[in-house]
């Protein structure tokens, strides 16, 4: 889907230096298991954060082949910068400018590298962007959305999602003609007035490695024993929360979102072998928000990514009892909590 114009390019005359901002987001309904090359096994939908970003700038220098540099807070980062390099290398055949090319990245992330949350979703779609406005520099084209997304994607596949602001779907759906595989689509005028700016804390249990990466749990979906049984629970559950988002059904939209939160964690532990991301403490985060939102009557809902940390969601209105609780209640389990919330404008 690139345009033949980039595909012609071979080198850079002069050295081009850009800026992007990206960030992060958290799936509600969970992408985990790929297809061919960076394909979602199943449709999934996010939304995207408004504080937690990465900042990067770029630089593009000519060079005799391919180099890259990243430094992270000043400090240089080459197993970082290798990941990047092996994937400018699987864009070579399309696109050869990447065989002459020196890059040097500066990249700062607003929120705390040890906080447990993925870097990886707002990075890459700073890289992702950052490689679109170059290319369109190039050929005096303008920067297409759709086109960082689908480069974000093929450096981590959530990272596409996190080129557009709000709701964001992503993986072909009969729900959205315009919907792809190949790069995420934005959702939000589908999506009810009353749940436009939720919040979201995120509750920082443990901010340790994680034990198992991302890459090596998509792919022991591959033969996982539920593949298909999880591929169609996904899709009913991409369909039920779209018309729960459409309708304001709030708490239809927290059940669903709970359920694949927790699905995510079911497919890892029967995954072969099996691995367990929770942390006793996010056990006790989870039982004290059930507990909550049954005694107080307060809808506030939990989704976790690949990690320990819980995000617990909530709307607007909610915001006074939803944080007096977690400042009382939850702090005691609690490293850390970032607050954030979605932004639409
Ligand atoms: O983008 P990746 O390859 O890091 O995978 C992300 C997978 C989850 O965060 C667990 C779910 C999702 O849809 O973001």
């Amino acid at each position: 889907m690139l345009p033949d114009s980039w595909k012609r390019l071979t080198h850079i005359s002069s050295e081009v230096s850009l800026e992007t901002s990206a960030p992060a987001n958290i799936a509600l309904i969970k992408y985990w298991g790929k297809k061919g090359h960076q394909l979602p096994a199943n449709p999934s939908l996010s939304l995207t954060l408004k504080d937690c970003l990465t900042h990067s700038s770029f630089l593009f220098r000519p060079s005799d082949s391919l180099q890259v540099k990243l430094y992270l807070d000043k400090v240089e980062k080459p197993t970082f910068a290798q990941k990047i390099k092996n994937y400018l290398e699987s864009l070579q055949n399309e696109l050869p400018i990447f065989k002459s090319l020196d890059l040097t990245i500066h990249s700062h992330n607003t929120f705390p590298h040890s906080s447990g949350i993925a870097s990886s979703a707002s990075s890459q779609a700073a890289l992702g962007e950052a490689l679109v406005r170059f290319l369109a520099l190039q050929t005096s084209t303008d920067f297409d959305p759709m086109l960082a997304s689908h480069l974000s994607r093929l450096a981590s596949g959530s990272a596409c999602r996190s080129i557009y602001k709000g709701f964001v779907s992503w993986g072909e759906t009969r729900e959205f003609n315009e919907s792809s595989d190949l790069y995420a689509l934005n959702i939000n005028t589908h999506v009810h007035p009353s749940l436009h700016y939720l919040r979201d804390a995120i509750c920082i249990v443990s901010s340790g490695e994680k034990e198992v990466s991302s890459r090596a749990g998509h792919s022991q979906m591959n033969n996982h024993p539920f593949l298909s049984a999880r591929i169609v629970q996904a899709e009913t559950n991409y369909k039920s929360i779209l018309k729960a988002l459409n309708e304001g059904e709030w708490q239809r939209v927290g059940e669903i979102m709970e359920s694949e939160a927790l699905t995510l964690h079911a497919m890892m532990m029967t995954s072969n072998p099996g691995y367990i991301l929770l942390a006793p403490k996010s056990l006790d985060v989870i039982r004290l928000v059930q507990t909550f939102r049954r005694e107080a009557g307060v809808l506030v809902y939990f989704t976790i990514d690949a990690g320990p940390n819980i995000h617990l969601i909530y709307r607007d209105e909610d915001q006074q009892k939803v944080e007096t609780f977690i400042k009382h209640e939850l702090s005691p389990v609690l490293e850390n909590v970032i607050w954030d919330r979605m932004d639409f404008d």
